[in-house]
């Protein structure tokens, strides 16, 4: 049982820094990765620490043969953390085995699943289909906090207006929890930064996705523009007081909009999705931008003075509990408030 790390599926860099031979050296929870890829694309990681003499194969490991190949002397590893040969040929020490990690691509993150006891994951978040979306781009911020304070953020109406200049900011329909996910809809007007302070002010319509602590997805539709966009928020504890914040963004290419459908594609649409991606990329940097230097600094509350106008923020605490706790099954997940 963990009062410290919560369980589950946390970023631990993007998909596009893993090198093609390589092995990238990553934290979650203060246990040091070696993530890396086979021949077919499927990331695998495992535990950085060569079980021969202790060499972190995150800094220096090699991919030979869809395996993991220490630098130090050059034992190989298997996507399950077998070792399949030392580097002098010899009988493979039953010991040399490391442990193997679920991992996923989840919207240009890399996500691994973890718990403080070594449980099997429970579930696996899957991303709405990525087929004709602009490739994300990402951003990472590490600071002072834990994961929970950013994903209580999701959930957080009062600081849309106060801190993101939002108007009219509201949950539609339920917030639905569902074991581990947490399911909102909010609703608020904003300028849209596609051409800067002109942008039109218009509704957005954000669909939350919170897969436990960790791993979030944002689905923000425009409707007024026909404009959908996709945004990743990945928070991982890098220790007990450290967090990583990583993002991805995203929006669906401008090819199949409504409004350029009659120029027949007569319209270079790589270069509108260039265009158009460029500040969006830059408003949700910004926006972040603005929560973490608050987050970096707050304290957690355990009794804060809720008002009127706050959000489901007690639902939502309630629900994250679970991630703190042993057994995961069986308990009673929501208390109204
Ligand atoms: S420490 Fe990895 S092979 Fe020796
Ligand atoms: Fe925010």
């Amino acid at each position: 049982m963990s009062e410290t790390f919560a369980w589950g599926w946390f970023g631990v860099g993007f998909t596009r820094d893993v090198p093609a031979r390589a092995a990238m050296a990553a934290t979650v929870c203060g246990r040091e990765l070696a993530v890396w890829r086979r021949a077919s694309g499927e990331l695998v990681a495992l535990d950085a620490w060569c079980p021969h003499l202790g060499a972190h194969m995150g800094h220096g490991g090699t991919v030979v043969d869809d395996n993991l190949r220490c630098h130090f002397h050059g034992f190989c590893f298997d996507r399950e953390g077998r070792c399949t040969r030392t580097g002098y040929g010899g009988r493979v020490p039953p010991k040399a085995v490391v442990r193997s990690h679920p991992v996923i691509d989840f919207g240009g993150v890399v996500a691994v699943w973890f718990d403080p006891e070594d449980r099997p994951p429970t579930w696996t978040p899957e991303l709405p289909s990525t087929e004709g979306w602009v490739a994300p781009r990402g951003m990472q911020w590490t600071f002072a906090g834990r994961p929970q304070e950013i994903a209580e953020n999701s959930v957080d109406l009062g600081h849309l207006t106060v801190v993101h200049d939002y108007a009219g900011a509201r949950v539609h329909g339920d917030v639905r929890f569902d074991g581990p996910i947490l399911r909102a809809e909010i609703r608020f007007t904003r300028r849209l930064p596609l051409w800067g302070r002109r942008g039109p002010i218009t509704e957005h319509r954000a669909r939350i996705t919170q897969h436990g602590v960790g791993l979030a997805v944002v689905e923000t539709h425009t409707p007024a523009l026909g404009l959908d966009t996709r945004f990743v928020v990945a928070g991982t504890a890098l220790d007990a007081t450290t967090v990583t914040l990583r993002t991805t963004d995203s929006m669906r290419s401008l090819r199949h909009h409504p409004l350029l459908r009659p120029l027949g594609g007569r319209v270079p649409t790589g270069l509108l999705d260039a265009l158009a991606m460029s500040p969006l990329h830059a408003s949700f940097v910004g926006d972040v931008s603005q929560d973490v230097p608050i987050w970096s600094r707050k304290r957690v509350l355990d009794r804060p003075a809720l008002a009127e106008g706050d959000g489901p923020i007690g639902r939502y605490r309630t629900w994250a509990k679970q991630f703190y706790r042993a057994p995961r099954v069986g308990l009673p997940l929501v208390d109204e408030d």
